[in-house]
């Protein structure tokens, strides 16, 4: 049952959705992108490919402006590509803004993503209370978004993506507006959600630390218009160190790329 909404609509026409449900990825290939506004023409994106493997994850790093929530707009289907491919299973967006509804309890938040699926209000609510609890939400289930923690707000987003129950996650800076200490548990705890529920993820972030903290494979792009210029594997065993010699070397190696001198 699709959900309602066009942006829903056109996702499921135009995905190609691949057989092999374990490996079900992204391919984004050649793919430009332009703005035309009545001040201005931006290139946001120019030959950008970037390709994720089911349950990959892979992170994507780049200044400001260089097209990456362009880039995710369009891997979730709601943008289109002016040149070039995207291909990919259905994917859901952790938006970089907290879109949380104000009004709505942490628990209806949670659960706007299945009333997209059709549940009842009951129906949502019973499936997702299990998972507040499990994201360490328990007792805040009534809470409105201003009275939960920056931390708490971002669980309760993520939460809503992982219910749309794609495939693909996409996640925009997600952890970029918390304080730096919240910001590492906050990375802990994905990375452990993400081993017991794992996805294809594209985890865009402007911090490298993080970035070879949680992910496969660091794709960085370059300053606007986008494109890939660097990729970089971390295949180091899980959980990692922040100060493993390898991270360290990772890490000088994504900023290298970045142009960032280390
Ligand atoms: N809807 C739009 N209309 C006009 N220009 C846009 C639109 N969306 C993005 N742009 C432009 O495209 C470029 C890339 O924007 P985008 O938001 O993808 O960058 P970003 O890498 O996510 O930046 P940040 O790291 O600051 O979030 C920017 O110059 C932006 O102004
Ligand atoms: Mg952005």
């Amino acid at each position: 049952m699709p959900a309602k909404g066009v942006t829903q609509t056109s996702i499921e026409v135009r995905r190609k959705r691949p057989r092999d449900g374990q490996n079900i990825g992204v391919h984004v290939e050649a793919v430009a992108r332009t703005f035309t506004t009545r001040r201005a023409t931006v290139v946001a994106l120019e030959g950008m490919t970037l390709r994720a493997r089911g349950r990959e994850i892979v992170a994507v790093v780049g200044p400001s402006g260089c097209g990456k929530t362009t880039l995710l707009e369009l891997i979730c289907g709601l943008q289109r590509p002016d040149a070039g491919t995207v291909r990919a299973a259905p994917a859901a967006l952790m938006p970089q803004r907290d879109l949380l509804l104000p009004w709505l309890s942490a628990l209806d938040n949670a659960c706007l993503a299945l009333r997209a699926r059709g549940l009842s209000r009951a129906a949502a609510r019973a499936a997702a209370a299990p998972w507040l609890e499990r994201f360490g939400l328990q007792g805040f289930e009534r809470n409105r978004p201003a009275e939960l923690s920056g931390g708490m707000r971002q669980r309760v987003s993520f939460l809503r993506s992982l219910l749309a129950g794609k495939p693909v996650l996409a996640l925009d800076e997600p952890f970029a507006a918390l304080d730096a200490i919240t910001r590492l548990q906050m990375q802990g705890w994905l990375g452990r959600v993400l081993e017991r529920e794992p996805r294809t993820v594209v985890l865009v972030t402007h911090d490298v630390e993080e970035a070879v903290m949680l992910a496969d494979r660091v794709v960085v792009m370059s300053p606007r218009p986008g494109r890939a210029v660097a990729e970089i594997d971390v295949s180091l065993p899980r959980p990692r160190h922040r100060t493993d010699p390898e991270a360290v070397a990772l890490r000088e190696r994504a900023l290298a790329a970045l142009g960032v001198p280390v």
